[in-house]
């Protein structure tokens, strides 16, 4: 460390960001993440991966799990992540997450992992039953933002406490280690409270890959029939829309409808009211499975073209670890000097 060294992290923004390839991807992964990434991508240096490190916390069938890990990958490219902008990767093709996710378990205190609520609710009852990566999960999550020294994070509202970790192991490497300003804090961007997809069956439970019923969410991968009969069936309430998001807000499914109205529109709850208030849902559900399938039929079939040419989407992958590696080894270098490890 130099005289001059910076307190604080002085590096370039970087936003990096990845899904679990452990189910279809919905309507709220879309919303919620994949248009956001590809937003981003314009505006910062942007990483985006495929979480397979952490899908293994549960149990993933072997024969299925890389074709789930290229499914992601072509939802991401379907919904508009450029390879040439963004740079798309499996997280098991760059091992500094691995390596330096072990050098964070030494940094991270059990307490602070005790707190964490998202490892009650996937363990459940049988605490002892679960992984040990389970357990640790949060820890890698914060390796794999670290390692690229990443500043922006954009996850859901169910991550925040996994960004608070990271931020936690962050200060206490910087200190630990005597490199102030090495490791950024870095930020979450939560998606607003608007853009939160519930299930169209229940209007007060978030929409989930994990839900039995299939028509309470719309899969990537549904052609045009199929998101308009799901959206023809998705509950509503009798009444016609009101004036105001005032007179929504009461009306969880109502609400939702016009919450995915606006997010697939690009508009605002309240420009969408302007348009059908006063109108019923013999309207308004037409005019949504309409917009529906304008945008998101493309995507399915984009993602069906992608998956029916591996080759080519495996090449983009290849290409994409590769580019992480080279910003990842160097971060790892200086971490392993920074620790004191024989050779660094
Ligand atoms: N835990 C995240 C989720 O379930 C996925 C994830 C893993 C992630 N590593 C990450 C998200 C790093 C952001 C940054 O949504």
């Amino acid at each position: 460390m130099t005289d001059q060294a910076p307190v604080t992290y002085a590096g370039p923004p970087r936003v990096l960001s990845g899904v679990q390839p452990s189910g279809a991807l919905h309507l709220g992964n879309y919303l919620g993440a994949l248009v956001k990434f590809t937003r981003l991508q314009h505006e910062i240096d942007t990483f985006i991966f495929v979480a397979d490190l952490h899908a293994i916390t549960v149990w993933q069938d072997p024969a299925a799990l890389a074709q789930q890990t290229r499914e992601i990958a072509a939802a991401y490219i379907a919904s508009g992540l450029d390879p040439d902008k963004a740079t798309i990767f499996p997280q098991s093709a760059v091992r500094e997450h691995a390596e330096l996710s072990w050098i964070f378990n030494c940094v991270a205190r059990l307490g602070w992992l005790d707190r964490m609520t998202q490892f009650k609710e996937k363990s459940g009852k049988h605490k002892e039953r679960s992984s040990v990566g389970l357990y640790t999960y949060p820890v890698l999550q914060a390796a794999d933002i670290l390692v690229y020294k990443a500043t922006h994070v954009p996850v859901g509202e169910d991550q925040k406490q996994h960004l608070e970790l990271t931020r936690d192991i962050a200060q206490k490497f910087n200190h630990d280690f005597n490199a102030p300003g090495f490791f950024p804090l870095p930020d979450p961007l939560i998606q607003g409270p608007g853009a939160r997809v519930m299930s169209l069956r229940d209007g007060s439970a978030k929409m989930s890959k994990s839900d039995p019923s299939d028509y309470s969410r719309i899969n990537l991968t549904d052609d045009a029939d199929t998101i308009a009969a799901k959206i023809k069936k998705a509950r509503t309430d009798p009444e016609p829309l009101p004036e105001t998001i005032e007179d929504l807000a009461a009306r969880a499914e109502a609400d939702n409808l016009v919450g995915i109205f606006a997010a697939l529109a690009g508009k605002t709850k309240a420009e969408v009211l302007a348009e059908y208030a006063g109108k019923g849902f013999g309207t308004f559900k037409p005019a949504l499975a309409e917009l529906a399938v304008e945008k998101l039929a493309p995507v399915g079939e984009k993602m069906r073209g992608l998956l029916g040419d591996p080759a080519v989407l495996d090449a983009i992958l290849a290409k994409g670890a590769e580019k992480a590696r080279e910003a990842a080894a160097p971060t790892l270098a200086e971490v392993k000097k920074l620790v004191g490890f024989w050779g660094a």
